[in-house]
């Protein structure tokens, strides 16, 4: 039996630090994931520079961490993978600092990841105990739906990757993020909205939804977040005092305001489907945990016969396996990085293998 091909993943562009092991681009060894949420919660959103000391500090525990779990040394690794962008530059440049450094050491080729790419590919990993790992049906069409990004590709068949359209404003986590602070629910807002929502109408806050009937395939979701601080304010729920009644809306709300995001995210993917020709869509990004998304998405992608693949939630936000992925496709292609590598808050992606 040949020996498996071992890529390194490295993930450090916003808030999580993850490394991870990755067998021949698609089985998962180990994928050790921290998550800082917990001590940017009290800022309500993520701090740039606390980020990257944590990165810093925590990077190699984590490294060592991910080896022993794989049960393999540094010696072992055929390649290092690592986001480069887009993302916070000073929490990237830790990420791309270590590669570098352990590229150089170990005498090993570098790839530099653009962090949606990763995304993407966490569709096409298995977990230990799941294989095979699903093979790419194409074309296809993604939609990339994270705290920085809300984006439409087609992927193609030959590797190539097109956009069709994308957010104007904030992105659709950006959203969740936004909406559970005006709501007092803190940070991250995407998790706690949907479990909420689970407990919510959905139709009794009919919030707006933005760009639904134009004819691009793009999106917008700051007027939503003002419709509901409009909510609040004119029924006086922003008042300290009348906490109490809010708390008693905050189900509803939820539904509501998280509904009128899924409505348009199924209505443009479906539509961006049929518009490429695609029988596959592919669901990718820290919002693709969303369970409404997940199921209003299939609804609409089964009643057109579209197949609908998702990761699973844990893939879904922040991790090094997809980064080791996209990585491991990227170097099968050829791509080699030189020790020169730097980071780039917005790299261009016109390839997604
Ligand atoms: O992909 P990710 O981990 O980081 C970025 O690349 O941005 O995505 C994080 C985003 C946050 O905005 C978070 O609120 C959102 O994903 N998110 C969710 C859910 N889980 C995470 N949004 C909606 N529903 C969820 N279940
Ligand atoms: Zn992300």
């Amino acid at each position: 039996m040949t020996r498996s091909h071992l890529t390194l993943g490295i993930e450090t562009s916003c808030d999580e630090t993850s490394f991870a092991v990755v067998a021949d681009g698609r089985r998962i060894l180990a994928n050790v994931i921290l998550s800082q949420t917990r001590e940017h919660r009290r800022y309500g959103g993520v701090v740039p520079e606390l980020a990257s000391r944590r990165h810093l500090t925590n990077a190699v525990p984590l490294l060592h961490e991910a080896l022993a779990e794989a049960g393999i040394g540094l010696d072992d690794l055929d390649l290092i993978a690592v986001t480069r962008g887009p993302g916070l530059v000073g929490a990237l440049l830790v990420g791309v600092a270590l590669a570098k450094a352990l590229a150089w050491a170990l005498d090993k080729p570098l790839v530099g990841v653009h962090h949606l790419a990763g995304h993407i590919h966490a569709n096409f990993l298995a977990g230990p105990g799941e294989e095979p790992a699903p093979a790419p049906r194409l074309p296809a069409v993604a939609l990339v739906v994270s705290g920085g990004h809300t984006d439409l590709f087609h992927l193609q068949a030959d590797g190539g990757l097109e956009w069709l359209g994308g957010t104007r404003d904030d992105a659709a986590g950006e959203a969740f993020d936004k909406v559970a602070r005006e709501l007092g629910l803190g940070y991250p807002g995407g998790p706690v909205i949907d479990r909420l929502a689970a407990r919510g109408d959905p139709q009794a806050f009919p919030f707006p939804r933005a760009m639904l009937d134009d004819d691009s395939l793009d999106f917008s979701f700051s007027g939503l977040k003002t419709a509901v601080i409009y909510e609040l304010e004119r029924r006086g729920w922003r008042d300290p005092d009348r906490r109490a009644e809010l708390e008693a809306h905050l189900p509803d709300l939820a539904a509501g305001f998280q509904q009128a995001v899924v409505d348009v995210l199924v209505a443009k993917t479906v539509r961006a489907a049929r518009q490429v020709g695609a029988r596959q869509v592919y669901l990718a990004g820290g919002v693709a945990a969303n369970r409404r998304l997940r199921r209003d998405l299939a609804a609409a992608a089964a009643a057109e016969g579209l197949e609908l693949a998702y990761p699973p939630p844990v893939l879904c936000t922040d991790n090094g396996a997809m980064i080791a992925a996209a990585g491991y496709a990227a170097w099968r292609r050829g791509r080699r990085d030189g020790l020169d590598l730097d980071v780039d808050p917005d790299p261009p992606l016109d390839a997604w293998l």
